[in-house]
């Protein structure tokens, strides 16, 4: 639902949109070796004409020889991973150093930049297409918690994918705010350092569009609709295959005779 506050539809309209850019950045593990083979594949046949979307793995420092050899092969081969300083462990912290490196690590800036779990389906062109009419600026933009919740002020934005505007990853790197506090639920922080700077008056949640799978998670899941941009709580393979025929993902396979599937 689109925030209530009156200053939002002014902003809007009077803004000029160019192509805009997203960076992706999924938080994984080193060790997901395979997860991101899959991932690749997922998000390697899909684009938009509106934006110029980058999607990245996060992952904290390395610890094992074989992770040093097999993610440095996979960045020679694909350049799209970002090993952060940090030491992998829920809730310290990795949410917080993926933000606050991004402008010192990065060559060019992002309009928008993306944070989202490894268990998740997102559809880049219902994606795009809902970013677009929205403000560039001090946008925090997602999938309201609490469930039931209507009101993306109420009260923070899933981890499933939420996605901040560059100036607030900006903030996020220069403010003490967040670094005075970064013990807790990340995704419930990132919503409490924005109220406590009087951050993100632009707010976006995307209800029904943005869900966990049907029936894993209470009132935060429902049956997949067609205008679904993300879904969540992807853990067993039959659930993934659920969603991409839902999608027709493979539907642009044309017949060959080179093979039969
Ligand atoms: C990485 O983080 C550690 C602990 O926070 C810090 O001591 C160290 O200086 C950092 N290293 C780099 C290269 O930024
Ligand atoms: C990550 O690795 C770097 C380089 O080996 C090291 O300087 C840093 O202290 C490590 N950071 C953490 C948080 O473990
Ligand atoms: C998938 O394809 C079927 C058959 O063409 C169509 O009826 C259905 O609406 C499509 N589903 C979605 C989510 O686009
Ligand atoms: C499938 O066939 C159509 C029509 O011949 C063609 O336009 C399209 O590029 C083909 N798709 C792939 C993935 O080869």
């Amino acid at each position: 639902m689109k925030s209530p506050r009156p200053n939002n539809s002014s902003k809007i309209t009077t803004q000029i949109h160019h192509k805009f850019s997203l960076l992706i950045g999924i938080l994984t593990r080193a060790d997901n070796y395979e997860r991101r083979h899959f991932l690749r594949l997922i998000y390697g046949i899909q684009s938009s004409p509106l934006a110029k979307i980058d999607v990245k793995f996060i992952v904290c420092n390395l610890t094992k020889p074989e992770q040093r050899m097999l993610v440095a092969l996979e960045i020679l081969r694909y350049d799209d991973i970002i090993v952060l300083n940090c030491t992998e462990n829920m809730n310290e912290g990795k949410t917080y150093t993926y933000f606050s490196s991004l402008p010192n690590i990065l060559k060019n800036r992002y309009d928008y930049v993306m944070k989202v779990d490894d268990d998740v389906f997102i559809r880049l062109e219902p994606l795009a297409s809902s970013l677009e009419p929205l403000p560039r600026l001090d946008l925090y933009y997602g999938f309201v918690i609490p469930c039931n919740s209507k009101n993306p002020f109420v009260e923070y934005m899933s981890g499933m994918g939420f996605l901040l505007s560059w100036d607030l990853v900006e903030w996020i790197s220069e403010s003490s705010i967040p670094k005075l506090d970064l013990f807790g639920p990340e995704d419930r922080l990132v919503g409490k350092w924005l109220r406590m700077g009087n951050k993100a008056q632009n707010r976006f949640s995307n209800k029904p569009a943005m869900y966990d799978y049907p029936g894993t998670n209470g009132k935060c899941s429902h049956d997949l609709i067609p205008e679904t941009i993300a879904v969540h709580r992807l853990k067993k393979w039959d659930q993934w295959l659920h969603v991409l025929e839902f999608f027709n993902v493979t539907k642009q396979l044309n017949k060959s005779s080179l093979y039969h599937l």
